[in-house]
């Protein structure tokens, strides 16, 4: 079971979008998925028009099991919601004496094997929730957005995720994704020259800046439901492959 963590201490990079459509292109390429939302804006959900009974929240404040909570969004697509219960529980998990880190990993447990892959999304801060899906996943991925300034932002992400990677021996920063690629825009193309330069092993091809992509998040469906030919759905079918082939 590939466990990936989508993050970047950023807003509006692309994460949940890019989770999104990682999952259901999972799906659709026949495997097992379950994507677990740890931010609480709860952004998953609304983009796959899910409404799930139980949430993230739930599983973690043992009210219910993880399989209990589960909520089937599309053919081999599970979700666990995020949403706002997720900020008590970060505090409740902040107060712990000691093992704090593992909560995820203990709650998400009983679901070991069960699916081919589990991709975690978290929220633009560097919370206890986004440490938790560190020790829980085995693989990272960064979406950096070519539009807005993340450099820094991703700078000091990777200098957080070393320090993680003392404790989690397991955890690969194994893809960096550029995101909102605007070939029209000759600072969009220089980062994306930067990135390649700096990070050769671990960037993918970028997913261009999509009208599509972003009209699709608000009819609750994935780029491969609304706009199946769209750049976007292209672009992100590339990552899919990439993930598949295990590059
Ligand atoms: N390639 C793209 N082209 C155009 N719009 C996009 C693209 N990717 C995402 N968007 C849009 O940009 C906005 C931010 O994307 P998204 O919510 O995926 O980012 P995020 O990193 O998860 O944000 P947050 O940090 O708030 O969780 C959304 O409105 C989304 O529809
Ligand atoms: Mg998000």
């Amino acid at each position: 079971m590939r466990k990936l963590c989508v993050s970047l201490s950023k807003g509006g990079v692309g994460k949940s979008s890019t989770c999104v459509s990682l999952a259901h292109g999972l799906a659709l390429a026949g495997k097992r998925v379950l994507l677990v939302d740890t931010d609480d804006q709860g952004q998953d959900s609304f983009l796959l028009g899910a409404q799930s009974t139980y949430s993230l929240a739930d599983v973690l404040n043992e009210d219910v099991t993880a399989e209990a909570a589960l909520h089937q969004a599309r053919d081999n697509l599970w979700i666990l919601s995020g949403g706002k219960a997720l900020s008590g529980i970060k505090r409740a998990i902040g107060r712990k004496d000691f093992g704090a880190e593992q909560t995820l990993s203990q709650a998400l447990a009983p679901l070991e094997g069960a699916f081919d892959f589990v991709i975690v999304d978290t929220s633009p801060s560097w919370d206890t929730l986004t440490i938790n899906a560190l020790f829980y996943c085995q693989e990272v991925l960064t979406p950096v957005s070519l539009e807005i300034l993340t450099l820094n932002s991703l700078v000091e992400f990777s200098e957080r995720l070393k320090t993680v990677q003392n404790y989690n021996k397991n955890l690969n920063y194994k893809y960096l994704l550029p995101t909102f690629w605007d070939r029209r825009v000759k600072k969009s193309s220089e980062i994306l020259e930067q990135l390649r330069k700096y990070y050769p092993d671990i960037v993918c091809d970028p997913v261009k800046y999509s009208v599509r992509l972003s009209e699709s998040a608000g009819f609750g469906k994935t780029i491969y439901e609304y706009a199946p030919n769209s750049t976007g759905a292209q672009d992100y079918e590339k990552t899919v492959q990439r993930i598949l082939a295990n590059a």
